[in-house]
């Protein structure tokens, strides 16, 4: 078949499975396949209704094309707010953790924004720790594996310059509300945050000044409903909070945690 017309076929099937940017999807696959037959292989996992970042293995976050795999949360675009706010917070030689890591975009953002951080990643899913090493250790980042800051060497307690942490927050009861890609493609650990959505960020509130530095921040990030309870959890963890709402996204707000400089830090 030429060139064009295989093209138009593959926007066709695109199409008519619902993609919107079928164009673009169209393009992405065929960069993604070695020959026509892998290329049919991924039409057909796309139009099955998997993400396009799982189907051709890398999703654009912050500029960057970061690895990603079926099975581990596909970074969203409305975290480069986060990341902005967080990279914005520290400078050459401060240590940096990206908590609940995924593919480790986030790090691998901050670190991409702020040369010469010493980069720390964990996550309780051993597929996902997998991905973030092989996204983090080229830059010199460590990844850990296991729940919450218990997946930390003890020796990072008080050290922490720098937390970001978009931690699961979908509410139980809408998990079901979700769009079918992430529902059927993404892991429920991912995106579970329990009855009001704020299970991880409260168990996360409650340890962080133990391994925040003083003077140290925690950045995650909620949406607009959950800004009371979680600024809450925040300060009743010992952190003074403000937020950052992004311009071009009324959907989620940016939350910033500080341990204060003196006398914050709990054992
Ligand atoms: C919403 S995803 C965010 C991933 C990544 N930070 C991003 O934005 O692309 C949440 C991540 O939290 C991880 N997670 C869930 N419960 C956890 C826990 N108790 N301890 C550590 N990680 C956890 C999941 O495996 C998942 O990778």
């Amino acid at each position: 078949m030429p060139e064009d017309d295989h093209l138009a076929a593959l926007v066709t099937a695109l199409r008519a499975a619902g993609c919107v940017f079928a164009e673009d999807e169209a393009e992405l696959l065929r960069q993604a396949a070695s020959d026509d037959e892998e290329l049919a292989a991924l039409l057909a996992r796309r139009v099955a209704g998997e993400p396009l970042e799982h189907v051709v293995g890398w999703a654009a976050f912050d500029g960057l094309r970061v690895a990603v795999e079926p099975g581990v949360f596909v970074p969203r675009r409305r975290s480069e707010a986060l990341v902005a706010v967080a990279a914005g917070l520290v400078g050459r030689g401060a240590t940096v953790l990206d908590l609940c890591c995924g593919s480790g975009a986030l790090g691998l953002a901050v670190a991409t924004r702020v040369p010469g951080v010493a980069l720390h990643a964990a996550d309780v899913d051993p597929v996902a720790v997998r991905v973030a090493r092989g996204n983090l250790e080229p830059v010199g980042g460590r990844v850990h594996q296991g729940d919450l800051f218990g997946a930390l060497p003890a020796a990072l307690r008080r050290t922490l310059d720098l937390v970001v942490a978009n931690v699961p927050y979908v509410p139980h009861d809408e998990l079901g509300l979700m769009p079918r890609e992430a529902r059927d493609h993404e892991p429920a650990v991912a995106l579970d945050g329990g009855a009001d959505g704020l299970d991880l960020l409260r168990r996360m509130a409650a340890e962080a000044a133990a391994w925040l530095a003083p003077g140290g921040s925690l950045v995650s990030e909620v949406n607009p409903a959950q800004v009371p309870a979680a600024s809450a959890a925040l300060a009743a963890g010992g952190l003074v909070v403000r937020t950052v709402e992004p311009e071009d996204d009324d959907e989620t707000v940016v939350l910033v945690g500080t341990l204060p400089a003196a006398g914050g830090a709990r054992s």
